[in-house]
């Protein structure tokens, strides 16, 4: 007769063959789409998540999906955040970016013209991880000078103040399109007038039938019409600017010192530094000197008044103080002291805040904003939860991190690999057989069972 410790093994078995199925079926030519139908292209840190997972089983799989994103690197150093699908009926795709209009692009790639959260250093060293000395010797020199260009690019082109911290320009660079700090700044951003007419004659449920995401999930569980027009117009403006961020930022709406953003950024400039360190490398003077200074302006983003992190304006200097997940990102930065962390950690804790029966909410549900399918305006997901339990970790909350995960593979295995989940009840939401939920669930359970992964 089995245990129950042998059908716990056994569900867990089975959940990373499941998750390994997923990620092979949205693989094509062995790249890693993030889903079938809704996201065709393969996308910058939705490929840095599926290389992570990959690791385990298939190296030189997990290698391929970051080495392809250095081919389409631009010659400035930028990752563009996707790289489109080359297949004839997805030339409108492409058409809309025309990255070609930036000599700095790849002409024969045709990619985004901005850039997405930068956890392509921690993808890198996740697969340093599963290789022999000299086989990741060899690994982390191949990546070497391309990691370097893309950390000094965003300290060339996105540091205006020279302060170290870095700014975005259209809030598809946060990865968390919608949240509510960045929904109050598309809100102010200058609309065109056929925008505002279709929002004044009510038009946009009419237009939401219209919507290409509205094929694969319902249109109450993405952004609103209104909001992805405007996002659309972001896009048109820096486009007309041909990508160029010195051009674009003076006169952007957008441009906010993220949150999540920089707290990425700074634990990848610590993995950086690793890496250097491994292969005996020299990173640059200029590119040291500021790395050191995001790590001390850091303390920038902490509001004394709300005792709160939030991402802020960075032309005009104030905070964006609408609450969300992102606030709790500085945990994984690691730069942070430990009585801040302690901080976070209560929030995480506290059930009128994050601590909801299906962990962890976008937005805490005390906050007006809170909708609890509706994308980053409340829903949980895989890769937050992910960050934030590798933060923990790091701070020494071991057993909350523990409980993190085991909410986590136990959500996605009751419910599917869904983009998002309900925090409340564990509804999915988005779209199904997610790339990042498969790979960072067979992470987390490597993580927890060594022994049930081969
Ligand atoms: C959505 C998410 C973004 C993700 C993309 C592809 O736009 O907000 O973070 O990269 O989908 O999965």
């Amino acid at each position: 007769m089995s245990s129950p410790k042998d059908s716990q093994a056994a569900s867990i078995i089975d959940i990373v063959k499941q998750a390994k199925n997923v990620l092979s079926q949205n693989s094509l030519d062995d790249l890693v789409i993030p889903a079938q139908g809704l996201y065709p292209h393969r996308v910058l840190w939705d490929s840095c998540f599926a290389a992570i997972g990959l690791s385990h089983y298939d190296v030189k799989k997990a290698q391929l999906q970051i080495n392809s994103f250095l081919e389409a690197q631009w010659s400035n150093g930028m990752i563009p955040h996707i790289i489109f699908n080359p297949q004839p009926k997805y030339w409108w795709d492409r058409h809309i970016w025309r990255s070609k209009i930036s000599p700095l692009s790849k002409h024969a790639i045709a990619t985004s013209g901005i850039t997405q959260p930068p956890m392509f250093a921690e993808a890198v060293v996740r697969i340093g991880e599963r290789l022999n000395e000299s086989q990741r010797n060899s690994w982390y020199e191949q990546i070497f000078s391309r990691l370097v260009a893309y950390h000094s690019w965003l300290y060339s082109e996105r540091n205006p103040e020279g302060r170290g911290l870095i700014t975005l320009i259209h809030p598809w660079e946060t990865g968390l399109d919608n949240t509510p700090p960045w929904l109050v700044s598309l809100r102010h951003h200058h609309a065109p007038w056929w925008i505002n007419m279709i929002t004044w004659l009510k038009l946009d449920k009419v237009a939401d039938h219209f919507r290409f995401d509205a094929r694969y999930v319902d249109p109450s569980e993405r952004s609103t019409t209104y909001e992805a027009l405007r996002l659309y117009d972001a896009l048109r403006k820096i486009r007309r600017n041909k990508y160029d961020s010195k051009k674009i930022m003076p006169k952007s709406t957008f441009a906010i010192e993220d949150i999540v953003f920089n707290s990425i950024f700074i634990r990848a400039n610590s993995l950086l530094k690793e890496i250097a360190a491994i292969i005996n490398q020299e990173l640059p003077e200029e590119l040291l000197k500021n790395i050191a200074l995001t790590e001390t302006n850091f303390k920038e983003f902490w509001d004394k008044e709300d005792d709160k992190y939030y991402s802020r304006n960075q032309k005009y200097g104030n905070f964006l103080k609408e609450d969300s997940i992102g606030s709790l990102m500085p945990l994984y930065s690691g730069v942070i002291s430990e009585s801040r962390a302690k901080q976070l950690y209560e929030r995480l804790i506290n059930k009128d805040d994050f601590n909801t029966p299906y962990p962890l909410p976008s937005v805490p549900i005390s906050s007006p904003w809170f909708k609890p399918m509706r994308y980053w305006q409340g829903p949980s997901w895989i890769n937050i939860n992910w960050l934030l339990i590798d933060g923990l970790k790091r701070y020494g909350f071991i057993e909350e991190a523990r409980i993190l995960s085991n909410k986590s593979i136990a959500m996605v295995r009751d419910n599917g690999f869904y983009e998002y989940f309900n925090p409340q009840s564990g509804e999915p939401a988005g779209v199904v057989n997610f790339s990042w939920t498969a790979a960072l669930i067979i992470d987390l359970v490597s993580q927890m069972h060594p022994e049930l992964i081969d």
